[in-house]
């Protein structure tokens, strides 16, 4: 892969790729879906059994919990969002990619990332803030902390599977939501006008 590898290309390597193992197991490897010019940017973790059904990111029932937290945000899917996963083939049984899986396919985060030029990253559950960080912090402080990837800034917070099953910790991943809101109208210019939230 190169620096200056635009969509198509990225795409067909992604499909292709056999970088790890996880490459046998797939029914296609999920690459991402969005606006190509999003400032918003939502990384999860790798892709369950529906997504790599589908072939869409966070399809399943944590992605209707995103979906819900994009709304309260005055957000929607594919329009000025962009959501992309780690690891872009599905673990078998669903399990935690390894540290060596996320090596491997980081490099195809990082290309969207540079095409992107997304004004904020929210980076959702452990995988995606360790990766991305390279940090090997735990979320509950993680998620505390400022942080940058390259100049973006990013905000960690619990993955929607997570909050799933913890529906406690929602109030707290509303705080990260309103955080990196701050964050993006900061990073506004003031002459578009707009706060890269939705009109209520
Ligand atoms: N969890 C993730 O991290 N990504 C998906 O695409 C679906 C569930």
């Amino acid at each position: 892969m190169t620096d200056e590898m635009g969509w198509t290309p990225l795409r067909e390597q992604v499909a292709q790729c056999q970088r790890c193992h996880l490459h046998q197991g797939r029914r296609q490897a999920v690459f991402g879906v969005g606006d190509e010019q999003a400032r918003w940017l939502f990384v999860g973790e790798a892709p369950g059994a529906e997504e790599d059904q589908r072939g869409e990111p966070f399809v399943g029932a944590a992605g209707q919990l995103l979906d819900q937290m994009l709304r309260s945000l005055g957000l929607k899917r594919g329009e000025d969002v962009y959501i992309a996963n780690v690891v872009k083939c599905r673990p078998p049984q669903n399990r935690t990619p390894t540290d060596e899986e996320c090596a491997a396919c980081l490099p195809y985060l990082t290309r969207q990332i540079a095409l992107i030029q997304p004004a904020v990253i929210v980076a959702m559950g452990r995988v995606a803030a360790r990766a991305l960080l390279k940090t090997d912090g735990t979320l509950g402080a993680l998620r505390l902390q400022q942080h940058h990837f390259g100049d973006i800034p990013l905000v960690v917070t619990w993955h929607p599977a997570y909050l799933l099953r913890t529906p406690a910790d929602k109030a707290k991943a509303w705080e990260d939501l309103c955080r990196a809101r701050r964050l993006m109208v900061s990073r506004c210019t003031p002459h578009d006008g707009n706060d890269g939230t939705a009109a209520a």
